[in-house]
């Protein structure tokens, strides 16, 4: 088969991460081109990478017949444009998170590539750890139970000097702060273990940084098998944690990024209280290597190769945009939650004020619960 051209629209920090994931492949792919709308930007990460040319458009980038997948590392709020324009073009779409800035625009997208003929991935790079893998794994063999309930810590630090790239901290470029562009990667994994949400509670806060969106973020998640999740997350935090715990009716499943799955289970004692049941934890242990060994990669390299095999043998890439559209519905609900007040039903409907971009700015702005911080107190 013919090596995949690549062409990468924004050629800022993540796109260097694209184009060194698709350099581990020369076998299956070539990096053809960029585009960049700073001046010069394109050709310097083209000279850099080994591709042919940079364009300071990307609409003519997208025209070249050497370039059959393109990579969107461009800022959220452009996301659904550059997507639809590279579908509509006829080229498969690899598309960073966050997938869009509202429910609209990832079916929107979503829409594009089905019509087009075309496969639409979202890099959710996290997907791929052996933990994540392990824990799936575990809960799909049916022999741990149903989950009761999980809870995500993800306190992450972003200094004001991160803020003062143009368009982060905005409800207009950003479309969202740690719950829409940071914590997906995280929330995308609680969905993908647990399944469809179908409400939200939520309190969010520009706790530490003069921004628009929210640095902090309280959720309750329900989710349609019962499941209820806390969602705790920030970049206001100098301790730099992430930890996800799943407990099921089985066996407790935890792990932190990068880091091995810790199983534990308990027999009980006598008296109802817990007892450590070494022998379940060593069979779950060995259960989940055998389900899923290591990938040979990880990181950027692991969603690239998958999108690559995933064009070879004509399948679907393993986050396609239906799942990307889960991680942006549920932290929009929670903006929607956040606004409110109230307990918001999952997933967004077309319609509701929260559906679009134009509809969420506006609803955010006009809240009595704050224009500039979602879930801010309301005045007594
Ligand atoms: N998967 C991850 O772990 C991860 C990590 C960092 C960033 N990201 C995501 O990647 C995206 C980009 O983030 P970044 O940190 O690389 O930002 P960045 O600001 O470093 O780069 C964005 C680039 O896009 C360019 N650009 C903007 N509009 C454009 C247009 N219309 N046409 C062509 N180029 C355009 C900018 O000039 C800039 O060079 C964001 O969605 C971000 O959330 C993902």
């Amino acid at each position: 088969m013919a090596k995949i051209g690549i062409g990468i629209i924004g050629a800022g920090g993540i796109a260097g991460s694209h184009a060194e994931a698709y350099r581990t492949f020369p076998d299956l792919c070539e990096v053809v081109a960029f585009a960049d709308i700073v001046p010069g930007k394109a050709e310097a990460s083209a000279k850099q990478y080994g591709a042919k040319t940079g364009y300071a458009d990307w609409r003519e980038m997208v025209k070249r017949d050497d370039i059959s997948l393109v990579s969107v590392c461009t800022p959220p709020f452009e996301h659904a444009e550059n997507a639809i324009g590279a579908a509509r073009a006829g080229k498969h779409v690899l598309s960073e998170k966050p997938m869009a800035g509202s429910p609209a625009e990832c079916y929107e997208m979503i829409a594009a590539a089905k019509q087009a003929g075309v496969r639409l991935g979202v890099v959710f790079q996290y997907r791929f750890e052996t933990a994540v893998r392990q824990a799936r794994a575990l809960l799909e063999s049916g022999r741990i139970g149903k989950p009761a309930l999980a809870v995500l810590n993800g306190l992450w630090w972003r200094g004001p000097a991160y803020y003062q790239v143009w368009w982060r901290g905005t409800w207009e470029k950003e479309c969202g702060g740690v719950l829409l562009n940071h914590h997906c990667h995280l929330v995308d994994v609680l969905l993908h273990l647990l399944g469809e949400p179908v409400s939200v509670v939520a309190d969010l806060e520009a706790a530490s940084h003069d921004i628009e969106v929210e640095d902090t973020a309280l959720l309750n998640v329900r989710f349609r098998n019962g499941t209820l999740a806390s969602i705790v997350g920030t970049v206001s935090a100098a301790q730099e944690a992430t930890r996800l715990e799943v407990a099921t009716e089985g066996a407790g499943l935890s792990f932190s990024l990068g880091q091995p799955l810790r199983i534990t289970a308990q027999k009980g004692d006598a008296g109802g209280f817990p007892e450590e049941d070494g022998a379940a934890v060593a069979a779950l242990a060995a259960e989940a290597a055998r389900l899923a060994p290591p990938l040979p990669h990880q990181g950027h390299a692991a969603v690239v190769h998958d999108m690559l095999v995933a064009l070879r043998d004509g399948r679907a890439p393993a986050v396609p945009g239906e799942e990307g559209r889960r991680a942006v519905d549920l932290a929009i609900g929670a903006y929607k939650a956040g606004t409110t007040g109230a307990r918001e039903r999952l997933p967004l409907a077309a319609g509701d004020p929260f559906y679009t971009r134009a509809g969420i700015k506006a609803a955010v702005w006009k809240s009595p619960r704050g224009a500039r911080r979602l879930g801010a107190p309301v005045p007594s």
